[in-house]
């Protein structure tokens, strides 16, 4: 029998039946303009790998990226970010969100090359975090941008796995138990070290972000190292990088193709 993997599209669609406010949304498309500068997505084709609830893909067509196009492999995704696109996109500009996978060759090669290929917090949920990688790569024109977020590297990655594999292989009321269980310990370590748990960036919440974290299977990691190392061998140059600021968070990478 196969290993059980996490529904993403579940969180998604709970998150973005009461909880995508326009306050969210507008977090988010901060976190791209922070990062990117408004420039680097006006008028430029953007790809969303992963795309989850489909909120990154709006805030680019909002920040007025020419072409947009959201990829994910759930199909739950797909029918969230349309129905998210519809609420939040102005008419004559709403992304364009299909089922596919960035593991499939054919698929991708047919999408075309984009100036930003965004992947944020996705590819280490593959279950082929490398071929993942290399694809999105290859979706990148000359001169474009690829934006990675992959987790960390830390002791504490295979604990981290082995809880996932639990919480996917448990009853809901057994999930239910690890969610709020790991929901009160992030809770007491966000207050001890003086930080607000609610005050979540990029547009999430603190509980739909613990049932991702607790959840999210298939899992993989790498070191800076590693994954910059890996990137610069496909022909990309590191412009900038942001560690995670916890242990086994996200680290972030803004690489431009050569
Ligand atoms: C943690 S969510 C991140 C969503 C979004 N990028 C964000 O930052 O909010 C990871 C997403 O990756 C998607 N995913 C997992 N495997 C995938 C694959 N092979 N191809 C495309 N998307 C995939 C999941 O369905 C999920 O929506």
């Amino acid at each position: 029998m196969g290993e059980k993997i996490f529904s993403f599209g579940e969180n998604w669609k709970d998150f973005s039946s009461y909880s995508l406010t326009p306050e969210r949304l507008e977090q988010a498309k901060r976190s791209l303009v922070d990062i990117l500068g408004a420039d680097d997505i006006k008028g430029k084709s953007f790809i969303d790998v992963g795309c989850g609830s489909g909120i990154f893909s709006i805030c680019a067509s909002i920040l007025g990226a020419e072409k947009v196009v959201g990829i994910d492999v759930d199909p739950v995704c797909i029918e969230v970010s349309k129905r998210n696109a519809e609420r939040y996109s102005p008419g004559q500009s709403r992304p364009e969100f299909m089922r596919v996978s960035i593991l499939n060759d054919d698929s991708i090669s047919r999408l075309g090359k984009f100036d930003v290929v965004y992947a944020w917090g996705s590819l280490h949920h593959t279950g082929n975090m490398w071929k993942a990688i290399k694809n999105s790569a290859d979706l990148v024109k000359n001169g474009g941008i690829l934006w990675l977020s992959i987790y960390n590297k830390h002791f504490t990655s295979p604990i981290w796995k082995n809880i996932k594999q639990r919480y996917n292989r448990s009853s809901e009321f057994g999930k239910t138990i690890l969610v709020y269980f790991f929901a009160g310990i992030f809770f007491l370590e966000s207050l001890v070290s003086f930080k607000n748990p609610f005050e979540k960036m990029r547009g999430m919440d603190f509980i739909h972000d613990v049932v991702d974290w607790v959840g999210g299977y298939p899992y993989e990691y790498a070191s800076p190292d590693e994954v910059i190392k890996r990137i610069e061998g496909e022909g990309f140059r590191t412009k900038r990088f942001v560690p995670t600021s916890g242990h086994t968070g996200c680290n972030e990478f803004v690489l431009v193709k050569k």
